[in-house]
């Protein structure tokens, strides 16, 4: 298994970079897909290459066949993504996936395979390719500021028609909608609780959005799902305490079902991830 990180000279390939990729092949990371509707969806890349860290499994394995294959989308184009370092960024995703399925593979205890399905990064949660993205909402699920908001705007307006047609919201509770205009198919909408203090069941709560969510996720097939930090904005739950929380919930729900097959945790803001690391760090070493 390849653990030394990978590193690209520009231009050309390390000895590295080469090894991995045709351990890659080997190992079917290259699949067979429908090369004209792929390419309108790979010039997104072009325009906005940062979007590659926030890419999905099946869409890093597309591009590295591309890669690969040699096709013509690729040279000029891939050449230019390895000068500035994004498909490094690629490869280092792919190397996280290819170890969980070493892992499933090898059949490494359900706990360390567990941890794999989980993964915290940095971004914008509107512009994950994944089955759903969840929006902290509030009750009256009719939109907001935060990442409510962001998700409205990106969504468009058939979003809050949808939301005008579930009515309200409970706290703790969650309900789905389609994406419409996000890259995500699906949006669920939970409520999480308003800070008070700790002392009126903020942590029941909070926990119980994430359970609800995850259940909507099973009931709906959804395979990957991207949470933002639910009450750490407006309603003012603090950041450490509810990523405890939600790694807590998650794990659980991993543990006790097969689906989703991939959790990721969305940071806004480099505290936000580096909670959310330190506080991953601390739960798998306990
Ligand atoms: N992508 C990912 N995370 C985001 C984004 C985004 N685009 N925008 C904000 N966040 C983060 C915030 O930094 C915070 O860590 O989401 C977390 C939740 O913050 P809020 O969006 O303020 O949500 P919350 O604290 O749950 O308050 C919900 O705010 O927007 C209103 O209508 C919403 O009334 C509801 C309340």
């Amino acid at each position: 298994m390849q653990t030394e990180p990978l590193t690209l000279d520009p231009f050309c390939y390390s000895e590295k970079f080469h090894r991995f990729i045709t351990t890659l092949s080997e190992e079917n990371f290259v699949i067979s897909f429908d090369w004209v509707s792929w390419q309108n969806e790979a010039n997104r890349f072009i325009t906005y290459p940062e979007l590659l860290t926030l890419a999905d499994i099946s869409t890093l394995q597309k591009l590295l066949t591309t890669h690969v294959r040699k096709e013509r989308f690729c040279s000029g184009y891939m050449a230019n993504m390895i000068e500035n370092g994004h498909f490094l960024a690629i490869l280092k995703r792919l190397q996280v996936i290819r170890t969980n399925i070493i892992l499933e593979k090898t059949d490494i205890s359900d706990e360390s395979n567990m941890m794999q399905q989980i993964e915290i990064i940095q971004g914008d949660i509107t512009q994950l390719q994944v089955d759903a993205i969840v929006n902290a909402a509030n009750s009256s699920l009719l939109g907001g500021g935060g990442v409510d908001g962001a998700i409205h705007r990106a969504a468009g307006r058939e979003l809050l028609e949808e939301c005008r047609q579930l009515r309200r919201c409970e706290t703790g509770e969650a309900k789905i909608t389609k994406g419409y205009n996000l890259p995500a198919k699906w949006v669920i909408h939970t409520v999480g609780p308003v800070w008070k203090g700790g002392n009126y069941g903020e942590d029941e709560l909070l926990a119980s959005c994430y359970r609800h969510s995850l259940t909507l996720a099973e009931q709906y097939q959804i395979k990957t799902i991207a949470f933002p930090a639910i009450s750490t904005g407006v309603y003012g739950f603090p950041m450490e305490r509810a990523s405890k929380i939600a790694i807590a919930e998650v794990h659980q729900f991993l543990h006790d079902h097969n689906s989703p097959e991939q959790v990721i945790f969305v940071c806004f803001g480099q505290s936000a991830y580096d909670c959310y690391l330190r506080v991953m760090q601390e739960f798998t070493e306990k």
